[in-house]
């Protein structure tokens, strides 16, 4: 049995990759079996793909359409492609991982040069949009099947919800996400889904902005197609009955719902730790389940942010060392694989 083949009536079973997970013949093995999704953990962000030295050498020439190095999308499209395996493509537009000078006048390499301004910022996030789907869908139309359009653009402790320090929000102001999903609309290939994705989706006011400032906006426009709930929970704490609620909010708008960054932050790797994460993904996943089961929502995917607990991104950010995935460092299944699998069986 595998995660895929057990969810295969609900939802594609996803993992986020880096590119030497493609290069592992040990991981490629695993993705097969247990996946039928993947995204791209850093290699598909604007960083990796904005061009920075023709961009900063050519300001002139690039200014309102910058240029881009397709190389990385490319080993993530041949590897989800020789594979057989769906590319969610994460990220678009958003305020980290995407290079400073992206924003400055002339492409200026220096931190205290002025931002550009509104005109220009809009044009190069329309060159950015059109250049990486036109790209996409030249290269294998069909591939990616979901763009997170923009990434965090809400923010919990600000009181009217815009996350305001974001240099989007700096430069255009609270409209770029509309002209974002506008752009991807405008040259995403048939079928490809667009999706806003962020993180603490489940907490009650996050919940509420991202609702009447992004999600109903764009729908009313016609331009989104999903909510992406990240889903980086933390053991015993995170509010499952909240997050649930989330679920058939988002769903009760006829979005599709997809968990796109799962795991749940754990310091211990002894038993009693492992047991409690255990219960807590089959908690979660029973929600999902039963969601799209009851047609609560129309829960589409779910992706895992890690394919083993030792390559985990938690541990460097959470500064503790994590054990948040169903996967242990020998890819040996653990308790959490083993709860996650009986919700189905
Ligand atoms: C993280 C990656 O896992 C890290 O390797 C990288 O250093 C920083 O970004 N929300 C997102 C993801 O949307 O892109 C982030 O991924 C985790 C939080």
């Amino acid at each position: 049995m595998s995660l895929k083949k057990a969810y295969e009536q609900y939802f594609k079973i996803g993992t986020s990759v880096s590119k030497w997970n493609m290069e592992w013949p040990q991981a490629a093995k695993e993705l097969q079996k247990h996946y039928n999704s993947i995204t791209g953990e850093n290699g598909m962000k604007p960083m990796f793909v904005l061009d920075m030295e023709e961009n900063v050498e050519h300001p002139e020439k690039y200014n309102l359409n910058p240029a881009l190095n397709f190389d990385s999308i490319r080993a993530f499209l041949k590897f989800s492609t020789e594979n057989e395996l769906g590319l969610r493509g994460h990220t678009l537009v958003w305020h980290n991982q995407t290079p400073f000078w992206f924003f400055k006048e002339n492409y200026s390499l220096d931190e205290k040069a002025p931002w550009a301004d509104r005109e220009t910022m809009l044009a190069r996030m329309e060159g950015y949009i059109k250049g990486v789907l036109t790209f996409v869908e030249n290269e294998c139309p069909g591939v990616i099947y979901a763009w997170d359009v923009v990434n965090e653009a809400m923010e919990e402790n600000e009181e009217d919800g815009w996350r305001k320090k974001s240099p989007w929000y700096q430069t255009v102001g609270e409209d770029f996400v509309a002209y974002a999903f506008r752009f991807a609309r405008k040259y995403a290939g048939p079928g490809v889904k667009l999706f806003y994705n962020d993180y603490n989706t489940f907490l009650p006011k996050k919940r509420e902005d991202i609702c009447n400032l992004i999600l109903k906006p764009l729908l009313a426009e016609g331009v989104i197609d999903g909510i992406g709930m990240q889903g980086h929970l933390i053991l015993n704490d995170s509010d499952l009955k909240e997050f649930e609620k989330s679920v058939h909010t988002f769903g009760e708008l006829g979005l599709e719902v997809q968990v796109t960054e799962l795991d749940i932050h754990c310091n211990s790797p002894e038993e009693e730790a492992m047991k409690q994460l255990a219960d807590t993904y089959a908690k979660l996943f029973g929600i999902l389940v039963d969601a799209k089961k009851n047609g609560k929502a129309n829960v589409t995917s779910v992706t895992f942010w890690g394919m083993k607990d030792d390559e985990s991104w938690l541990t460097g950010f959470r500064k503790e060392k994590s054990y948040p995935l169903l996967f242990g460092e020998k890819y040996q299944e653990k308790a959490a694989y083993e709860a996650v699998m009986r919700v189905v069986q």
